[in-house]
């Protein structure tokens, strides 16, 4: 394949990312269009070269010089949008969570192995230079079999309540990612999922069904043990660890600061704070995924995040939403 012309569709937060890293950081791919357009949106797209808009999603997948499209639109306009592409021939990078609904992402399996074009979901910090290192260390056995992996993964604040609404919660939109990391780092499938959870901060996240504040343990086929903590209200700002043990040692993620200088007085150590959010801390793995995703099409070659995978962290994450409720450990097949 020569160079891959993606159009694309959402132009949020994730969106203008996923744009900018193809532009820069993409040599043998560029975004060349991209659909649902406010005004407000014309001069970002100017400055990253992309002059063509379109009226409507279904005009630009159908686009004959349109190889591949990025969905960063909103959840629950995921499915129409990769099922449009699919049965448009397009390769697909898709925003998390690939769906809320099990049935509707079950379908998505299907129709992209139907259609046979490439998928990738975009679980963005399986990229991050850090993690890559500790799976890799695992993979050459260093750490040997992983039997305990401890994920902390606490937001600097919640998203708006117009966010919250839609999203799915805090299992399904913000722990997936933590679902899918532990499936990654230990290598196997989860089968069964504990979960408790609460609202400690002033956000009525309540009034949507959803919680700030859980608790979860994955239990693994193996037996490995994964036990996640996620808050959407940390105070000290966006607090993101890893821990994985095993018979042969334990390897670690620590924060990453917004800069390496420290200080020590009579009132102890004092460092820069963490990274801000999310965009701040995976930048990185923002870049390497897409330029995976990229790879994978220019090299015609499977996907490293399949819709498998999407399928599995929404199992997970159901679970624990279910486990929740019911106050029970939830079974995952
Ligand atoms: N991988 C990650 O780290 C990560 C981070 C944030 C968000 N996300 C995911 O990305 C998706 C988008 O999230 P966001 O934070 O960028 O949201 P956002 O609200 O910032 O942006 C969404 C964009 O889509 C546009 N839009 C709304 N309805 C549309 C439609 N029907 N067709 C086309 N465009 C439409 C909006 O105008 C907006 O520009 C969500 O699925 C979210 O879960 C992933």
């Amino acid at each position: 394949m020569g160079t891959i012309n993606f159009g694309i569709v959402g132009l949020g937060r994730i969106g203008k990312i996923h744009l900018t890293n193809v532009q820069l950081y993409c040599p043998n791919a560029q975004v060349v269009a991209a659909c649902r357009v406010s005004d407000d949106k014309k001069d970002f797209l100017h400055q990253n070269r992309v002059e063509r808009y379109f009226d409507t999603y279904e005009q630009m997948v159908n686009d004959p010089d349109i190889h591949a499209v990025i969905i960063a639109s909103p959840t629950a306009f995921h499915y129409e949008h990769i099922l449009l592409a699919a049965q448009a021939g397009k390769h697909i990078f898709c925003e998390k969570p690939i769906d809320l609904s099990y049935d509707k992402v079950q379908h998505v399996v299907a129709e992209v192995a139907a259609a046979r074009v490439h998928f990738m979901v975009g679980f963005n910090r399986r990229f991050d230079p850090n993690v890559l290192k500790l799976k890799q260390a695992i993979d050459q056995g260093k750490t040997g079999t992983p039997q305990i992996v401890k994920i902390v993964s606490r937001d600097p604040g919640p998203p708006p309540l117009d966010y919250i609404k839609t999203s799915g919660g805090l299992f399904l939109d913000m722990a997936i990612h933590d679902f899918d990391m532990a499936r990654y780092l230990v290598g196997d499938e989860v089968v069964q999922v504990q979960s408790n959870g609460t609202v400690f901060g002033s956000l009525p996240v309540d009034q949507y069904d959803d919680i700030d504040t859980a608790m979860t343990t994955l239990i693994f086929k193996n037996g490995c043990m994964a036990q996640i903590d996620n808050s959407r209200n940390s105070s000290y700002g966006y607090d993101q660890r890893l821990e994985v043990f095993g018979a042969e040692g334990m390897y670690a993620m620590k924060n990453i600061f917004e800069d390496s200088v420290f200080a020590q007085d009579a009132n102890g150590y004092h460092s820069a704070r963490t990274k801000y959010f999310f965009i701040e801390r995976y930048e990185a793995s923002y870049r390497k995924i897409i330029q995976s995703f990229v790879t994978t099409l220019s090299n015609n070659q499977p996907s490293e995040v399949t819709a498998e995978d999407g399928l599995a962290a929404l199992s997970i994450a159901m679970a624990a939403k279910k486990s929740l409720k019911e106050n029970n450990p939830i079974a995952v097949n």
